[in-house]
């Protein structure tokens, strides 16, 4: 969007712990123990109906938290779930700095800028918002609570599971060292009958059920704290060095931080800035845009009819379905159909090795960051390709760009055709690349 010196309050890494009760001493390997707690369940493939999928399946820190595998983001791009066959529909963002964004709201549009209609919506996680924060203080809490739950995803079917599960394991942190009594609950002798099959409910007294529920909230919440921790959200690229005055950026990343900043418009969105408090920057303003991304012709999920009766007519429309199923946000969704969450760009170029294919957008459309830019440069200047389905590869050879996936709301103010020339793409993607964490060590300073 575009009043970039609007700043959205960010959930601090402190408020998360102090919210969590468990503060505490850094434990072993500079985590906290709700930290350790959160790591242990972030990893734990036994979190699944299948035992077989953890979080980290589909958010691996090697990619920087984000898709893993290479032969998906080759083409569809969206991951399978612990039940083979089952894919879900959008590719997965960044679980680092997820802890960052704000609670769900809206900002009424100031009157100078009649291009806004209505409102603006900030923060939430997933790629409409939908998980808004609004239950546990943060979206990324609410947001853990999904995965375990999506038949697409971990496909547990009763929350008592993942409690079962986690109350049962052994971790180095348990969740009642966290949360004491959080695992007194009394279990049917045949909780996991019910927790193996897909409609399965496990039976409990009423006292129980809301023993489960609260510990269910505190598992999400140790997520949430690991998501948040130094280990994830590390703020040590190489730009953070330059921040800090402990790195030089070469000629070409700082021609790429100007473009970055004026001609390339990128920063409007993707803030760059400290914050005024000095927060470092996520490189998100936590808002929602409709950039006309393609649709992705081999996402998967477009013959899965189990799950998406609409077949290749599905269109993905973003905020504004989620804001369409709240009595409270229903007149902003026709403005906002077919916008998704600005994502953060830290990490985004942070790969097991060069030449690793990652994919870009919410479907997962493009496989290079070169393939990002160029298309935010050439959209409105190229002709648009004949056939709707066309892949990235498909239309840089062919010189189009296909329809939208959503043709309304489309931002053609900041995005679309901006005179970059060939070398300013590079420099741009050059300096994108100096956003992978691990270039430095923010403690050792
Ligand atoms: C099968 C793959 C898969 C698994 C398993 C999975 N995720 Fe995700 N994750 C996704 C996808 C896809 C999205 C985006 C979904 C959407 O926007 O509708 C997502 C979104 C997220 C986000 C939102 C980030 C943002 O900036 O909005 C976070 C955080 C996250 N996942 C964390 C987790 C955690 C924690 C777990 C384990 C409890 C988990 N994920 C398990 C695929 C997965
Ligand atoms: C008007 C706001 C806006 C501007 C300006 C903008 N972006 Fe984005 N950016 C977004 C949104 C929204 C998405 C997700 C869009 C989607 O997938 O439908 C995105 C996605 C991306 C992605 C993919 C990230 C991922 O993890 O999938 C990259 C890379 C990116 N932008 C880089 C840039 C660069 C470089 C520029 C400047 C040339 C730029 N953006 C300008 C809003 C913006």
């Amino acid at each position: 969007m575009e009043h970039s010196s609007r700043r959205v309050a960010r959930w601090g890494r402190a408020a998360i712990m102090a919210s969590a009760l468990a503060g505490g001493a850094a434990a072993a390997g500079g985590l906290t123990p709700i930290e350790t707690l959160g790591r242990s369940m972030f990893f734990d493939a036994d979190l699944s109906i299948g035992r077989n999928q953890s979080c980290a399946a589909c958010h691996g820190p090697e990619v920087g938290f984000t898709g893993p595998v290479e032969a998906f983001n080759l083409t569809g791009a969206v991951y399978e779930g612990s039940v083979a066959g089952r894919f879900g529909n959008r590719k997965p963002p960044s679980a680092a700095y997820a802890a960052a964004s704000p609670i769900l709201h809206f900002v009424p549009v100031q009157a100078n800028n009649p291009t806004k209609a209505d409102a603006l919506f900030v923060g939430g996680n997933f790629w409409d918002g939908r998980a808004t924060g609004e239950r546990l203080g943060n979206p990324a809490a609410d947001q853990a609570q999904g995965p375990f739950l999506n038949p697409l995803e971990q496909a547990l079917p009763d929350s008592a599971c993942v409690v079962h599960r986690v109350c049962s394991a052994a971790y180095p942190v348990a969740l009642s060292n966290v949360f004491p009594g959080a695992c007194d609950i009394v279990w049917p002798a045949d909780v996991e009958a019910a927790c193996v099959s897909d409609a399965g409910m496990v039976a409990l007294s009423p006292a129980d059920r809301a023993r489960v529920d609260q510990a269910y909230d505190e598992i999400a919440l140790a997520i949430a704290a690991y998501e948040d921790s130094a280990e994830v959200s590390a703020y040590s690229s190489k730009y953070d060095a330059y921040l800090a005055g402990l790195a030089a950026l070469s000629q070409q990343e700082k021609k790429g931080l100007n473009l970055f900043r004026a001609k390339g418009k990128c920063a409007n969105c993707h803030v760059i800035d400290a914050g005024p408090d000095g927060a470092s920057p996520l490189f998100t303003d936590h808002t929602f845009d409709n950039l006309g991304v393609p649709r992705n012709p081999e996402n998967p999920f477009y013959w899965q009819a189990t799950f998406n009766p609409l077949g290749a007519d599905w269109l993905d429309l973003g905020l504004g379905a989620f804001l369409a199923g709240r009595l409270d946000y229903q007149p902003y969704a026709p403005v906002n159909l077919g916008k998704q969450k600005v994502p953060t760009l830290r990490n985004v170029d942070k790969r097991p090795y060069p030449g690793f294919v990652k994919a870009f957008g919410h479907n997962g459309y493009f496989k290079s960051l070169k393939g990002v830019v160029h298309f935010y440069n050439t959209r409105d200047a190229k002709p648009a390709c004949p056939d709707p389905f066309t892949t990235e590869a498909e239309a840089l050879a062919l010189g189009c760009w296909p329809a939208p996936e959503v043709d309304i709301n489309v931002n053609d103010r900041e995005v679309g055709n901006l005179h970059l020339t060939e070398a300013q793409e590079d420099a741009i993607v050059a300096f994108l690349k100096t956003l992978s964490d691990g270039y430095f060590d923010p403690a050792a300073q």
